[in-house]
Order: structure tokens, then C-alpha cells, then sequence
């Protein structure tokens, strides 16, 4: 097996899955159209109507657990739109919205205000370079923001100071992992007990996040560099399920050792754009 675990196993806890209500965009006009990262390549060609087909299995698998999902219109000339977790960072009905670090997206971030305001949700406006929960993730009461290629660390203090909780700042490194979410997976935001509640890749970050990773996740699942290669880590829990990319069989199994039922979607199609199945699907937490 190829994933190694951080500590000891610490004891099962029963798994719990809790409703969700999630924010995805068709992706009607995705393709490879620019470079913004090591995984996009321009000029190889991108099948459109698959990557809808394969991101219509992940809606359906959502569905299927009887999560809540919202959609957003795709608009024309937006290819990485579907990339929906980028579109902000949603806590208390609270949207504090993105600002994209390249031209190529920044029209995305009003299109999300837009539509977080006309769906009920108070929307923060940015000042600050950020790419929604792509470098933000929430784990418990806990905010987990990541730097290092997009979101700005001051951004992370305009989140602490609008949502009233602890922000941590963490230094992404490997640039195949240039955000939060290809790096980290949050697995189990309810309990506090630090059972494996995230998922990791050591490798992505700098020293001192190691540190501060190890620190507070001390029984935390580190996953393999193979596993984090097919974006494995980009996943989504609801506590007991995890959906995660097919081809990570090593993370799958350690999930299964620590009680939780991995999902396999197959989104090979998008990780042409490097993206996976947590850069699709944005939380609404009301
Ligand atoms: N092509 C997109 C970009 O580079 C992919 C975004 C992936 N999203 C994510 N949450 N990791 O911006």
C-alpha cells in the first residue's frame, strides 16, 4: 500500500453523514483555453460534452446522497467556471466573494456575487486577492487558508475579521498543488477530536505548515504523492461519504481503515484544466 498514516490509528468513531447544500456550474463551456497552471495544456485537445457527462456523475452522485444542490449558469467564454469552489467562501450565510489572481477568471467573481445575492446570502465584497474555497477551507470552527500561488495572506485577515474565527494561514510550495483544496481534504468538520478529520499531502507545503499541520492533526491521513498526482485530496465528505477521484486507490483504502466510504468519480476530463471534484462543487453553509 502506498499511503502512509501520520500516527497510530486512533480508535473508530462512528461516522456520521450530514446534509449538505452545495453550488455547481454545468461546465457547457469548458475547454483549455490559457495556462494558469502546470496542468493545463492549451494546446492539446479537451472533449466538452465529456467533461459534462463526467460532472453530471458527480452531481448525481450528490443527489444520490441527498445533498441539496444549486446550480449557476455557465457563461460563454468562462472555461474554468465550473470550477465552482473558486466562486468564494460561503459560513453563516455569510459569502465572501473571489478575486481571481489572473484576467482569465476574474470576471467569474462578480458572476458569483451576483448570484450568492439574488439566493439569500449576505455578500462580503473583496479587497483582497482570493480564490473562495479553493484557499479556504473550515475545519470545525477553524479556518484553513492557503497562499503561496493565489489567494493573498491579506485576504486571510479580511476572513478572520469577517467571520469572527481563527484563520490559519498555510504556505503552499509544489505548484501542481496551488490551492488549498488540491493539498488538504476535510474530511469530518463536526467532531474535535482530530481523528482523522483531514487528509494531506506533507510534500505541498513549507516547513513551518508542516509543523503547524502536524501539530493540530496529529492523527491526520497523509495521503501518497501518487494519490495527490490524480488530485485525490480535492474531495468532498459529508462526514461518512467521501467523494473522491477514482484513480486514488491508496487514499480510498486509508479511508476505509478509518471508517469513512469512499466514492470513486472518474473527472479526468476536468483535471485536464487541473481541477477535481472539490474545485467543482462550492459549500453553502447557512
Ligand atoms: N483551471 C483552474 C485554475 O487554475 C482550476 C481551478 C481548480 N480549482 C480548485 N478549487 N482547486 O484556476
Amino acid at each position: 500500500m502506498s499511503e502512509t498514516l501520520a500516527a497510530t490509528t486512533a480508535p473508530t468513531t462512528a461516522r456520521r453523514a450530514t446534509p449538505r447544500s452545495y453550488l455547481m456550474c454545468r461546465p457547457d463551456f469548458f475547454t483549455v483555453s490559457y495556462r494558469i497552471n502546470p496542468w493545463m495544456h492549451p494546446q492539446q485537445p479537451t472533449d466538452t460534452a465529456l467533461a459534462v457527462r463526467q460532472w453530471q456523475s458527480l452531481y448525481d452522485t450528490f443527489i444520490g446522497l441527498g445533498h441539496d444542490v444549486q446550480l449557476i449558469d455557465p457563461i460563454d467564454g468562462l472555461p474554468d467556471m465550473v470550477f465552482a469552489a473558486n466562486g468564494g467562501f460561503v459560513i453563516d450565510n455569510v459569502a465572501y466573494g473571489a478575486n481571481f489572481t489572473y484576467a482569465e477568471r476574474q470576471p467569474e467573481g462578480p458572476a458569483y456575487m451576483q448570484w450568492f445575492g439574488e439566493h439569500g446570502f449576505r455578500v462580503a465584497e473583496p479587497k483582497n486577492i482570493n480564490e473562495g474555497e479553493g484557499d479556504l477551507m473550515l475545519v470545525g470552527d477553524t479556518i484553513l487558508a492557503g497562499t503561496g500561488f493565489r489567494t493573498a495572506t491579506e485576504s486571510h485577515r479580511e476572513v478572520a475579521d469577517l467571520y469572527s474565527r481563527e484563520v490559519v494561514s498555510l504556505t503552499l510550495v509544489d505548484p501542481n498543488f496551488y490551492h488549498l483544496d488540491t493539498a488538504i481534504a476535510v474530511l469530518d468538520p463536526l467532531t474535535g477530536d482530530h481523528d482523522a478529520n483531514i487528509a494531506y499531502l506533507p510534500s505541498a507545503f513549507d516547513e513551518a505548515s508542516r509543523g503547524i499541520l502536524a501539530e493540530r492533526y496529529p492523527n491526520a491521513i497523509h495521503v501518497s504523492p501518487e494519490d495527490a498526482a490524480v488530485l485525490g485530496l480535492n474531495s468532498i465528505s459529508d462526514g461518512l461519504n467521501v467523494v473522491i477521484a477514482k484513480r486514488a486507490t491508496g487514499f480510498e483504502a486509508s479511508l476505509r481503515e478509518r471508517g469513512y466510504n469512499p466514492i470513486g468519480v472518474d473527472l479526468s476530463e476536468l483535471l485536464l484544466g487541473g481541477g477535481g471534484v472539490k474545485c467543482c462543487t462550492l459549500e453553502l453553509r447557512k
